[in-house]
Protein backbone atom coordinates (compact mmCIF):
# COMPACT_ATOMS: atom_id res chain seq x y z
CA UNK A 1 0.00 0.00 0.00
CA UNK A 2 1.67 3.57 -0.81
CA UNK A 3 1.90 5.55 2.26
CA UNK A 4 1.02 9.29 1.29
CA UNK A 5 0.75 12.11 3.40
CA UNK A 6 2.70 15.64 4.55
CA UNK A 7 6.40 15.22 3.76
CA UNK A 8 7.34 19.10 4.84
CA UNK A 9 5.71 21.25 6.77
CA UNK A 10 7.01 25.45 6.44
CA UNK A 11 5.02 27.92 8.78
CA UNK A 12 5.13 31.91 7.97
CA UNK A 13 3.92 34.43 10.05
CA UNK A 14 4.13 38.60 9.34
CA UNK A 15 6.66 40.41 11.49
CA UNK A 16 4.47 42.52 13.34
CA UNK A 17 2.40 41.38 16.26
CA UNK A 18 -0.01 43.20 18.51
CA UNK A 19 -0.27 41.92 22.32
CA UNK A 20 -3.73 41.00 23.41
CA UNK A 21 -3.62 42.72 26.40
CA UNK A 22 -3.10 46.29 25.46
CA UNK A 23 -5.61 45.72 23.00
CA UNK A 24 -7.80 44.85 26.15
CA UNK A 25 -7.22 47.93 27.81
CA UNK A 26 -7.72 49.86 24.43
CA UNK A 27 -11.12 48.73 24.19
CA UNK A 28 -12.19 48.42 27.93
CA UNK A 29 -12.15 44.87 28.13
CA UNK A 30 -11.01 42.40 30.80
CA UNK A 31 -7.71 41.47 29.36
CA UNK A 32 -8.78 37.99 31.19
CA UNK A 33 -11.59 38.05 28.25
CA UNK A 34 -9.04 37.90 25.37
CA UNK A 35 -5.97 35.73 27.26
CA UNK A 36 -8.22 33.41 29.07
CA UNK A 37 -12.08 33.66 28.15
CA UNK A 38 -10.89 33.73 24.01
CA UNK A 39 -7.21 32.07 24.60
CA UNK A 40 -5.15 34.29 22.43
CA UNK A 41 -1.76 36.35 23.80
CA UNK A 42 -0.53 37.57 20.82
CA UNK A 43 -2.09 38.65 17.45
CA UNK A 44 0.04 38.75 14.19
CA UNK A 45 -0.63 42.06 12.22
CA UNK A 46 0.80 42.13 7.98
CA UNK A 47 1.93 45.06 7.04
CA UNK A 48 0.72 46.22 3.82
CA UNK A 49 3.57 44.68 1.69
CA UNK A 50 2.28 41.06 2.78
CA UNK A 51 -0.96 39.50 1.54
CA UNK A 52 -2.22 35.78 1.32
CA UNK A 53 0.45 35.44 -1.96
CA UNK A 54 3.51 36.74 -0.14
CA UNK A 55 3.10 34.77 3.24
CA UNK A 56 2.05 31.34 0.98
CA UNK A 57 5.34 31.88 -0.59
CA UNK A 58 7.33 32.73 2.83
CA UNK A 59 6.09 29.87 3.93
CA UNK A 60 7.14 27.49 1.00
CA UNK A 61 10.19 29.18 1.13
CA UNK A 62 11.59 27.85 4.32
CA UNK A 63 10.88 23.89 3.04
CA UNK A 64 11.55 23.53 -0.57
CA UNK A 65 15.08 22.18 -1.79
CA UNK A 66 15.71 21.76 -5.79
CA UNK A 67 14.90 18.36 -5.54
CA UNK A 68 11.23 19.37 -4.74
CA UNK A 69 10.49 22.65 -7.11
CA UNK A 70 11.28 20.34 -9.55
CA UNK A 71 8.99 17.41 -8.46
CA UNK A 72 6.10 19.15 -7.77
CA UNK A 73 3.71 19.37 -10.41
CA UNK A 74 0.34 20.58 -8.98
CA UNK A 75 0.14 23.90 -6.51
CA UNK A 76 -2.86 23.72 -4.46
CA UNK A 77 -3.79 27.37 -2.73
CA UNK A 78 -6.23 27.20 -0.08
CA UNK A 79 -7.85 30.99 0.95
CA UNK A 80 -10.68 33.14 1.82
CA UNK A 81 -7.95 36.20 1.24
CA UNK A 82 -7.66 35.65 -2.44
CA UNK A 83 -6.16 38.46 -4.27
CA UNK A 84 -7.71 38.19 -7.73
CA UNK A 85 -11.08 36.98 -8.72
CA UNK A 86 -10.00 34.99 -11.64
CA UNK A 87 -5.98 34.70 -11.26
CA UNK A 88 -5.24 31.74 -8.93
CA UNK A 89 -2.88 33.13 -6.49
CA UNK A 90 -1.25 29.14 -7.03
CA UNK A 91 -0.11 30.99 -10.27
CA UNK A 92 1.67 33.47 -8.28
CA UNK A 93 3.69 31.61 -6.07
CA UNK A 94 4.55 29.28 -8.88
CA UNK A 95 6.41 31.71 -10.41
CA UNK A 96 7.94 33.38 -7.03
CA UNK A 97 9.71 30.42 -5.95
CA UNK A 98 10.52 29.00 -9.51
CA UNK A 99 8.97 25.75 -9.70
CA UNK A 100 9.17 23.23 -12.52
CA UNK A 101 6.90 25.09 -14.89
CA UNK A 102 4.95 21.60 -16.07
CA UNK A 103 2.76 21.86 -13.05
CA UNK A 104 -1.12 22.97 -12.52
CA UNK A 105 -1.67 25.58 -10.12
CA UNK A 106 -4.88 26.78 -8.54
CA UNK A 107 -6.97 28.24 -5.95
CA UNK A 108 -9.05 26.76 -3.71
CA UNK A 109 -12.02 28.02 -1.44
CA UNK A 110 -14.26 27.21 0.87
CA UNK A 111 -14.01 29.54 4.21
CA UNK A 112 -11.06 27.65 6.50
CA UNK A 113 -11.79 24.41 4.82
CA UNK A 114 -9.60 25.40 1.46
CA UNK A 115 -6.32 23.34 2.42
CA UNK A 116 -7.58 20.94 3.86
CA UNK A 117 -9.39 20.12 0.53
CA UNK A 118 -6.37 21.12 -1.62
CA UNK A 119 -4.53 18.15 1.08
CA UNK A 120 -7.06 15.49 0.60
CA UNK A 121 -7.11 16.35 -3.73
CA UNK A 122 -3.24 16.15 -3.09
CA UNK A 123 -3.72 12.21 -1.98
CA UNK A 124 -5.78 11.20 -4.84
CA UNK A 125 -3.05 12.91 -7.10
CA UNK A 126 0.23 11.11 -5.62
CA UNK A 127 -2.01 8.57 -5.76
CA UNK A 128 -2.17 8.34 -9.51
CA UNK A 129 1.04 9.83 -9.66
CA UNK A 130 3.37 8.46 -7.14
CA UNK A 131 6.41 10.14 -8.01
CA UNK A 132 5.19 13.68 -8.07
CA UNK A 133 5.08 15.74 -5.51
CA UNK A 134 2.50 18.82 -4.62
CA UNK A 135 2.41 22.32 -2.59
CA UNK A 136 -0.26 22.84 -0.55
CA UNK A 137 -0.51 26.48 0.82
CA UNK A 138 -2.98 27.86 3.46
CA UNK A 139 -2.80 31.81 3.27
CA UNK A 140 -4.82 34.14 4.83
CA UNK A 141 -5.33 37.17 6.77
CA UNK A 142 -8.11 37.17 9.43
CA UNK A 143 -10.09 40.47 9.13
CA UNK A 144 -13.32 41.58 11.02
CA UNK A 145 -13.18 45.01 11.84
CA UNK A 146 -11.94 47.61 14.59
CA UNK A 147 -13.54 47.15 17.42
CA UNK A 148 -15.51 44.58 16.28
CA UNK A 149 -16.90 41.54 18.71
CA UNK A 150 -14.57 39.26 16.39
CA UNK A 151 -11.77 41.86 16.66
CA UNK A 152 -9.99 39.45 19.41
CA UNK A 153 -9.69 36.86 16.56
CA UNK A 154 -7.95 38.40 13.87
CA UNK A 155 -4.16 37.19 12.50
CA UNK A 156 -2.39 36.51 9.89
CA UNK A 157 0.15 33.94 8.60
CA UNK A 158 0.37 30.66 6.41
CA UNK A 159 1.55 27.55 5.97
CA UNK A 160 2.83 25.20 3.27
CA UNK A 161 2.36 21.22 3.24
CA UNK A 162 4.71 19.15 0.57
CA UNK A 163 2.27 16.08 0.16
CA UNK A 164 4.26 13.24 -0.99
CA UNK A 165 4.55 9.55 -1.37
CA UNK A 166 6.85 7.97 1.60
CA UNK A 167 6.24 10.78 3.53
CA UNK A 168 8.85 12.29 6.27
CA UNK A 169 6.28 14.03 9.13
CA UNK A 170 3.12 12.36 8.74
CA UNK A 171 1.30 9.33 6.49
CA UNK A 172 -2.36 10.25 5.82
CA UNK A 173 -4.84 7.66 6.84
CA UNK A 174 -7.64 6.62 4.06
CA UNK A 175 -10.72 6.49 6.39
CA UNK A 176 -12.22 10.26 7.05
CA UNK A 177 -15.73 11.89 7.21
CA UNK A 178 -16.94 14.83 5.78
CA UNK A 179 -19.79 16.73 6.18
CA UNK A 180 -21.46 19.94 4.17
CA UNK A 181 -24.40 21.80 5.30
CA UNK A 182 -25.45 25.73 4.23
CA UNK A 183 -25.43 27.76 7.11
CA UNK A 184 -24.55 31.39 7.47
CA UNK A 185 -22.16 31.58 10.42
CA UNK A 186 -19.30 33.52 8.52
CA UNK A 187 -19.55 34.88 4.74
CA UNK A 188 -17.54 38.17 3.03
CA UNK A 189 -19.51 39.22 -0.10
CA UNK A 190 -17.24 39.73 -2.50
CA UNK A 191 -17.48 43.84 -2.22
CA UNK A 192 -16.48 43.53 1.61
CA UNK A 193 -12.47 43.09 3.16
CA UNK A 194 -14.00 42.28 6.00
CA UNK A 195 -15.61 38.88 7.11
CA UNK A 196 -19.38 39.08 8.55
CA UNK A 197 -19.62 36.84 11.16
CA UNK A 198 -22.54 35.20 13.35
CA UNK A 199 -20.19 34.70 16.16
CA UNK A 200 -22.26 32.74 18.24
CA UNK A 201 -24.03 30.73 15.28
CA UNK A 202 -20.13 29.52 14.15
CA UNK A 203 -19.23 28.84 17.45
CA UNK A 204 -22.54 26.04 17.55
CA UNK A 205 -21.70 24.96 14.32
CA UNK A 206 -18.31 24.44 14.50
CA UNK A 207 -19.46 22.47 18.03
CA UNK A 208 -22.31 20.35 16.44
CA UNK A 209 -20.02 19.81 12.78
CA UNK A 210 -17.30 18.52 15.11
CA UNK A 211 -20.36 16.19 17.22
CA UNK A 212 -21.07 14.88 14.01
CA UNK A 213 -17.96 14.06 12.01
CA UNK A 214 -16.77 12.52 15.55
CA UNK A 215 -19.63 10.10 15.93
CA UNK A 216 -19.53 8.92 12.21
CA UNK A 217 -15.72 8.73 12.36
CA UNK A 218 -16.24 6.21 15.22
CA UNK A 219 -19.07 4.43 13.92
CA UNK A 220 -17.48 3.71 10.54
CA UNK A 221 -13.70 3.16 11.40
CA UNK A 222 -14.56 1.16 14.88
CA UNK A 223 -11.81 3.93 16.68
CA UNK A 224 -12.31 5.12 19.85
CA UNK A 225 -10.45 7.82 21.89
CA UNK A 226 -7.83 5.94 23.21
CA UNK A 227 -6.55 5.37 19.60
CA UNK A 228 -5.68 8.65 19.76
CA UNK A 229 -2.40 10.92 20.88
CA UNK A 230 -3.66 13.88 20.05
CA UNK A 231 -6.21 15.42 18.53
CA UNK A 232 -5.97 18.84 16.41
CA UNK A 233 -8.67 21.46 15.72
CA UNK A 234 -9.12 24.25 13.19
CA UNK A 235 -8.66 27.09 15.76
CA UNK A 236 -10.11 30.66 15.12
CA UNK A 237 -9.55 31.21 18.69
CA UNK A 238 -8.02 28.53 20.82
CA UNK A 239 -10.91 27.94 23.36
CA UNK A 240 -12.56 27.14 20.53
CA UNK A 241 -10.86 23.67 19.84
CA UNK A 242 -10.86 23.05 23.59
CA UNK A 243 -14.44 23.41 23.86
CA UNK A 244 -15.03 20.78 21.01
CA UNK A 245 -12.33 18.84 23.06
CA UNK A 246 -14.05 18.56 26.49
CA UNK A 247 -17.63 17.36 24.54
CA UNK A 248 -15.66 14.21 24.13
CA UNK A 249 -12.67 13.50 26.71
CA UNK A 250 -14.88 11.51 29.16
CA UNK A 251 -14.94 8.84 26.69
CA UNK A 252 -11.06 7.96 27.81
CA UNK A 253 -9.96 6.71 30.88
CA UNK A 254 -7.85 9.37 33.19
CA UNK A 255 -5.10 8.35 31.39
CA UNK A 256 -6.49 9.30 27.89
CA UNK A 257 -7.36 12.71 29.19
CA UNK A 258 -4.63 14.17 30.43
CA UNK A 259 -2.56 12.63 27.44
CA UNK A 260 -5.14 14.55 25.08
CA UNK A 261 -5.43 17.65 27.13
CA UNK A 262 -1.63 17.81 27.59
CA UNK A 263 -1.15 17.90 24.01
CA UNK A 264 -3.88 19.86 23.14
CA UNK A 265 -1.98 22.77 25.48
CA UNK A 266 0.83 21.75 22.93
CA UNK A 267 -0.82 22.02 19.66
CA UNK A 268 -2.35 25.52 20.30
CA UNK A 269 1.18 27.18 21.02
CA UNK A 270 1.48 28.69 18.12
CA UNK A 271 -2.15 29.75 17.44
CA UNK A 272 -2.00 31.33 20.90
CA UNK A 273 0.73 33.91 19.65
CA UNK A 274 -0.16 34.34 15.79
CA UNK A 275 -4.14 34.29 16.07
CA UNK A 276 -6.51 33.04 13.53
CA UNK A 277 -4.92 32.25 9.94
CA UNK A 278 -7.91 30.56 8.84
CA UNK A 279 -7.36 28.07 6.70
CA UNK A 280 -3.62 27.51 7.58
CA UNK A 281 -5.02 27.45 11.20
CA UNK A 282 -5.56 23.27 11.41
CA UNK A 283 -1.96 22.63 10.36
CA UNK A 284 -0.82 25.84 12.35
CA UNK A 285 -2.02 23.96 15.31
CA UNK A 286 -0.10 20.32 13.76
CA UNK A 287 3.07 21.98 13.91
CA UNK A 288 2.85 23.40 17.35
CA UNK A 289 2.11 19.63 18.57
CA UNK A 290 4.97 18.47 16.89
CA UNK A 291 7.55 21.37 17.93
CA UNK A 292 6.31 21.91 21.35
CA UNK A 293 5.67 18.29 22.47
CA UNK A 294 8.20 16.81 24.10
CA UNK A 295 7.12 12.74 24.17
CA UNK A 296 5.27 12.34 20.76
CA UNK A 297 6.14 8.86 19.82
CA UNK A 298 6.41 7.76 16.31
CA UNK A 299 3.46 5.76 15.40
CA UNK A 300 1.26 8.10 17.22
CA UNK A 301 -2.12 8.78 15.77
CA UNK A 302 -3.35 12.17 15.38
CA UNK A 303 -7.03 13.08 14.87
CA UNK A 304 -7.28 16.74 13.02
CA UNK A 305 -11.11 18.25 12.78
CA UNK A 306 -11.25 20.58 9.70
CA UNK A 307 -13.96 23.71 10.08
CA UNK A 308 -14.60 25.79 7.01
CA UNK A 309 -17.63 28.25 8.08
CA UNK A 310 -20.62 28.22 5.65
CA UNK A 311 -19.84 25.20 5.84
CA UNK A 312 -18.26 22.11 5.82
CA UNK A 313 -16.32 19.99 8.62
CA UNK A 314 -14.07 17.10 7.98
CA UNK A 315 -12.41 14.39 10.41
CA UNK A 316 -8.87 13.18 9.44
CA UNK A 317 -6.28 11.04 10.83
CA UNK A 318 -2.45 11.05 10.45
CA UNK A 319 0.43 8.62 11.68
CA UNK A 320 3.45 10.30 13.04
CA UNK A 321 6.55 8.95 10.70
CA UNK A 322 9.94 7.44 12.42
CA UNK A 323 12.40 10.50 13.09
CA UNK A 324 9.86 12.61 12.17
CA UNK A 325 11.21 15.43 14.62
CA UNK A 326 14.45 15.70 12.43
CA UNK A 327 11.90 17.25 9.24
CA UNK A 328 10.72 19.90 11.52
CA UNK A 329 12.04 23.68 11.25
CA UNK A 330 11.99 24.15 15.20
CA UNK A 331 14.71 26.55 15.97
CA UNK A 332 13.93 28.23 12.98
CA UNK A 333 10.43 29.09 14.44
CA UNK A 334 11.53 30.03 17.50
CA UNK A 335 13.86 32.70 15.81
CA UNK A 336 10.44 33.76 13.85
CA UNK A 337 8.75 34.50 17.30
CA UNK A 338 11.49 35.91 18.92
CA UNK A 339 12.54 38.24 16.40
CA UNK A 340 8.72 39.63 15.76
CA UNK A 341 8.12 43.36 16.59
CA UNK A 342 5.69 44.31 18.50
CA UNK A 343 2.99 47.35 17.39
CA UNK A 344 1.22 50.02 19.45
CA UNK A 345 -2.92 49.82 19.34
CA UNK A 346 -2.58 52.89 17.03
CA UNK A 347 0.01 51.74 14.76
CA UNK A 348 -2.02 48.40 14.46
CA UNK A 349 -4.93 50.68 13.57
CA UNK A 350 -3.24 52.18 11.55
CA UNK A 351 -1.81 48.93 9.44
CA UNK A 352 -5.40 48.16 9.58
CA UNK A 353 -6.89 50.56 7.39
CA UNK A 354 -4.32 51.61 5.00
CA UNK A 355 -5.23 49.92 1.54
CA UNK A 356 -4.14 49.72 -1.89
CA UNK A 357 -5.31 51.80 -4.54
CA UNK A 358 -8.47 50.69 -6.54
CA UNK A 359 -8.27 52.91 -9.54
CA UNK A 360 -5.42 51.78 -11.21
CA UNK A 361 -3.07 54.48 -9.46
CA UNK A 362 0.36 52.78 -9.07
CA UNK A 363 1.87 52.41 -6.05
CA UNK A 364 5.28 51.74 -4.76
CA UNK A 365 6.02 50.15 -1.57
CA UNK A 366 8.25 49.84 1.00
CA UNK A 367 9.57 47.11 1.39
CA UNK A 368 12.72 47.19 2.90
CA UNK A 369 11.26 47.54 6.34
CA UNK A 370 9.84 44.00 5.99
CA UNK A 371 12.36 41.51 6.56
CA UNK A 372 10.32 38.99 4.63
CA UNK A 373 12.26 37.58 2.01
CA UNK A 374 9.00 37.72 -0.82
CA UNK A 375 7.55 41.00 -0.12
CA UNK A 376 4.46 42.78 -2.10
CA UNK A 377 6.38 46.06 -3.66
CA UNK A 378 3.59 47.41 -5.18
CA UNK A 379 0.72 47.78 -8.18
CA UNK A 380 1.17 49.13 -11.69
CA UNK A 381 -2.00 48.74 -14.19
CA UNK A 382 -3.54 47.17 -11.71
CA UNK A 383 -1.25 44.22 -11.41
CA UNK A 384 0.34 43.38 -8.13
CA UNK A 385 4.14 43.70 -7.93
CA UNK A 386 6.06 40.78 -6.10
CA UNK A 387 9.63 40.45 -5.33
CA UNK A 388 11.75 37.60 -4.23
CA UNK A 389 14.65 39.46 -2.42
CA UNK A 390 16.89 36.13 -2.85
CA UNK A 391 16.67 35.92 -6.82
N1 LIG B 1 -12.24 36.32 32.24
C1 LIG B 1 -12.26 35.06 31.68
N2 LIG B 1 -13.13 34.71 30.69
C2 LIG B 1 -13.98 35.66 30.25
C3 LIG B 1 -13.98 36.97 30.77
C4 LIG B 1 -13.07 37.28 31.81
N3 LIG B 1 -13.02 38.49 32.35
N4 LIG B 1 -14.95 37.67 30.12
C5 LIG B 1 -15.52 36.83 29.22
N5 LIG B 1 -14.92 35.61 29.29
C6 LIG B 1 -15.20 34.42 28.48
C7 LIG B 1 -16.69 34.18 28.26
O1 LIG B 1 -17.27 33.53 29.36
C8 LIG B 1 -16.65 33.33 27.02
O2 LIG B 1 -16.30 32.01 27.36
P1 LIG B 1 -17.20 30.78 26.82
O3 LIG B 1 -17.16 30.88 25.32
O4 LIG B 1 -16.49 29.57 27.33
O5 LIG B 1 -18.57 30.98 27.34
C9 LIG B 1 -15.45 33.89 26.24
O6 LIG B 1 -14.69 34.65 27.19
C10 LIG B 1 -15.84 34.81 25.10
O7 LIG B 1 -16.76 35.75 25.59
P2 LIG B 1 -18.05 36.18 24.75
O8 LIG B 1 -18.83 37.18 25.52
O9 LIG B 1 -18.75 34.96 24.23
O10 LIG B 1 -17.28 36.91 23.56
P3 LIG B 1 -17.83 37.74 22.36
O11 LIG B 1 -19.27 37.46 22.14
O12 LIG B 1 -17.41 39.14 22.54
O13 LIG B 1 -16.97 37.15 21.12
C11 LIG B 1 -16.64 35.39 19.52
C12 LIG B 1 -16.51 35.81 20.98
C13 LIG B 1 -15.81 34.14 19.28
C14 LIG B 1 -18.11 35.10 19.21
C15 LIG B 1 -16.13 36.53 18.60
O14 LIG B 1 -14.79 36.77 18.88
C16 LIG B 1 -16.30 36.25 17.12
O15 LIG B 1 -17.37 36.51 16.56
N6 LIG B 1 -15.24 35.74 16.43
C17 LIG B 1 -15.26 35.47 15.00
C18 LIG B 1 -16.00 34.20 14.65
C19 LIG B 1 -15.30 32.97 15.14
O16 LIG B 1 -14.13 32.96 15.43
N7 LIG B 1 -16.04 31.86 15.21
C20 LIG B 1 -15.52 30.60 15.67
C21 LIG B 1 -16.05 29.42 14.94
S1 LIG B 1 -15.43 29.32 13.29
Amino acid sequence: MLKIGIDKLGFYAPHLYLDMTKLAASRNVDPDKYTIGIGQDKMAVAPITQDAVTLAANAALEILDDRDKEAIDFVIFGTETGVDSSKSAGVYVHELLGLNPYARAIEVKQACYGATAGIQMAKGHIAMNPDSKVLVLGSDIARYGLNTSGEATQGAGAVALLISADPSIMTLEDQSVYFTSDIMDFWRPVYSDKAFADGKLSNEQYMAFFSKVWEQYKAKTGMELSDFAAICYHLPYTKMGYKALKTILGEGSEDVQERLSANYKMSTTYNRNVGNIYTGSLYLSLLSLMEQAEDLAAGSRIGMFSYGSGAVGEFFTGILQPNYQQHLHVDQHARLFASRIEVTVPEYEAIFEETLPTDGTTIELDIDHDPANICLAGVTDDKRQYVNKLN
